[in-house]
C-alpha cells in the first residue's frame, strides 16, 4: 500500500506518495533507532543541544519552502503555516537553551556525610504518532525534548500530513542529528498499532482524537508498561462578560474559532456570553465570519483555507449544519456562528471546524460551571475588565491553559501545554515539562560517610518499649 498526500484545495494536486510501513519494516526502524540511540546517550547533553540548535538555524533557513508546503499539504493559510514552522524553530531554541540548564535537583539528607540528587536518563526509542494540523510544530514539540534527553525515536506522522514530517525530518538531518535516530514510518493504523506495541519502545507519545488515543494508550499498556503521554481533544469556550471590550472579544472570538479552519485541538468552538451582550455578539462576529474570503491557503488573500477532507467536512456539515463549499475540488466549511441549548451535540462535541456554537451564562459562576461542563479540558478564554472575575475564572476553570482577554489559541511554546479531563492523561507538552514523558529522573545518594547509615532509623529516638 502506499499513501497519498493531497493537496486539500486542489485534490487532484499529490504532494507525496511515501510506501506504506509494515510491521517488518517498524521492527526495522525500532532497531536502527536503538542502535543510534546507545551511541546518542553517550553524546553530553550541551552537545545535544547544540545540535538542535543547528536544526533550528535548519528550520530558519527553510521556513518559507516548509511554510509553502505547510499550506499545500495541510491546507493552512501561509501566515498561520509560517506559524507552525516558527513554532519548531522556537521550539528548537528553546530546548537547545535547556541542554544547559539544571537537569535535576539536590537534596539534603537527613543522614550526614550524604549527598541527595535526582538526574535524568533516556527512556530509549520513542514511538511518535503525530496528527496532521500542526505537521512541522507537532513533530518538533515531540522531537527536540526526546532528542535532547537522549533518546531515539520513530515517527509515524498523520497519512495527511506525511510529507510534512519528511521534510521535517530532513532538517533534523541536515542540522546534524543522526539520520538512524530519527525514524519515520508512513501509514494508517498498521504501522502506528506496530510501534504502539513494539517492545523495542519505552514511550509512546500521541497527539490525536480520544477515539484513538485510547486505543493507543490501552495497547500500549497491554504489552508494557510503558510511559504513555496523550494530547487529544478539546471544547475550548470564550466566555465574555458583560463589561468585556467587545471589540477585542470580537476579533478574538474570529481568530480563536475560524482561523486554522477551526481545526485546532485549541480552537474556540463555544462562546459562553452574558444576557447584556450575546445578541450584539454574535451579530457582530456573523457579519465578520461572512466577511471571510474562503479559498487556497497559498493565496495571500485567502482568510479561511479547505478543511482537511471532503469526509471531514461532511461530518462537520452533518452535526453542526454548517453549509459546505466546494472551490476547485476542495471542501470548505462556511465560518458559522450557531446559537445551541445546553445538551445540544454543538455545545458538547468537539467538532474540529470552523463552528461556533453560542451559548447563554447568566453570571461568571455560570459561565465556569458550563466551561467545565465538557468532557474536555484543554483550553479556555475569559473576557472582562474585571480583575476579580478574571482571576476568579481562572482559579475555577478546570482547563490546562486559560487566557485573559485572548483567544484560546496560540500557545507559547517555553509554557506547559495540555489539558484536563479527557483532553490528556495528565503529561504536559513544550515548557520545561516537555523533556518528562521523554526521559525517567533518577535519583542518586551518595554516601559518604564510610559507615552504614540507616534511613528512617539512624538519628531518632528508638520505638518505645524496644
Ligand atoms: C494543536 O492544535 O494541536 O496553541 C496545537 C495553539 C498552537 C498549538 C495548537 N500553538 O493554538
Amino acid at each position: 500500500m502506499t499513501v497519498t498526500s493531497v493537496n486539500p484545495a486542489h485534490p487532484s494536486e499529490v504532494i507525496g506518495t511515501f510506501e506504506e510501513a509494515t510491521a517488518r519494516d517498524v521492527d526495522a526502524a525500532v532497531r536502527r533507532a536503538a542502535a543510534a540511540q546507545r551511541e546518542w546517550a553517550r553524546v553530553p547533553v550541551p552537545a545535544r543541544a547544540e545540535r538542535i540548535a543547528a536544526v533550528g538555524a535548519e528550520l530558519e533557513r527553510r521556513k518559507g519552502e516548509l511554510a509553502s508546503l505547510v499550506a499545500r499539504e495541510a491546507g493552512k493559510v501561509l501566515i498561520e503555516a509560517g506559524g507552525d514552522v516558527q513554532e519548531a524553530i522556537d521550539m528548537a531554541a528553546f530546548v537547545a537553551g535547556q541542554g544547559r540548564a539544571a537537569w535535576g535537583t539536590v537534596h539534603p539528607s537527613e543522614l550526614g556525610d550524604k549527598l541527595a540528587f535526582t538526574t535524568r536518563q533516556p527512556v530509549g526509542v520513542v514511538g511518535m504518532i503525530t496528527p496532521w494540523n500542526f505537521p512541522i510544530a507537532i513533530p518538533s514539540w515531540k522531537c527536540f525534548p526526546a532528542l535532547l534527553a537522549g533518546n531515539g525515536m520513530v515517527l509515524k506522522p498523520s497519512e495527511h500530513a506525511p510529507a510534512c514530517a519528511a521534510a521535517f525530518v530532513e532538517a533534523c538531518i541536515a542540522g546534524g542529528i543522526p539520520g538512524d535516530l530519527i525514524q519515520v514510518v508512513h501509514g494508517f493504523a498498521e504501522p502506528a498499532q506496530a510501534l504502539t506495541v513494539h517492545p523495542g519502545v519505552r514511550a509512546v507519545s500521541f497527539t490525536g482524537s480520544v477515539t484513538t488515543g485510547r486505543r493507543v494508550a490501552a495497547a500500549a499498556m497491554e504489552t508494557g508498561p510503558r510511559l504513555v503521554s496523550l494530547e487529544l481533544g478539546g471544547k475550548n469556550a470564550m466566555v465574555v462578560l458583560e463589561d468585556a471590550d467587545l471589540e477585542l472579544a470580537v476579533d478574538g472570538a474570529l481568530f480563536g474559532a475560524f482561523g486554522t479552519a477551526g481545526q485546532r485541538c485549541t480552537s474556540t468552538s463555544r462562546l459562553i456570553a452574558h444576557p447584556a451582550v450575546v445578541d450584539e455578539l454574535v451579530e457582530r462576529i456573523t457579519a465578520r465570519a461572512a466577511a471571510l474570503r474562503l479559498g487556497d491557503p497559498t493565496d495571500p488573500t485567502t482568510d479561511v483555507g479547505p478543511v482537511i477532507t471532503r469526509e471531514s467536512g461532511e461530518r462537520i456539515a452533518s452535526i453542526s449544519g454548517a453549509p459546505l463549499r466546494d472551490i476547485d475540488g476542495g471542501t470548505y466549511v462556511e465560518p458559522t456562528v450557531v446559537r445551541v441549548d445546553r445538551d445540544d451535540r454543538r455545545a458538547c462535541e468537539e467538532l474540529f471546524g470552523p463552528v461556533l456554537s453560542v451559548l447563554v451564562a447568566a453570571d461568571v459562576h455560570d459561565a465556569v460551571e458550563l466551561v467545565n461542563s465538557a468532557e474536555y479540558g484543554l483550553s479556555a478564554a475569559v473576557y472582562t475588565r474585571d480583575i476579580n472575575r478574571a482571576l476568579r475564572a481562572v482559579a475555577e476553570i478546570d482547563t490546562g491553559i486559560v487566557y485573559v482577554n485572548a483567544p484560546t489559541i496560540g500557545a507559547e511554546i517555553h509554557l506547559p501545554f495540555g489539558g484536563t479531563k479527557h483532553t490528556g492523561n495528565g503529561y504536559r507538552e513544550a515548557g520545561t515539562r516537555g523533556l518528562e514523558q521523554f526521559s525517567e529522573t533518577k535519583t542518586v545518594y551518595i554516601d559518604y560517610s564510610g559507615r552504614l547509615q540507616r534511613a528512617q532509623i539512624d538519628n531518632r529516638s528508638p520505638v518505645s518499649g524496644s
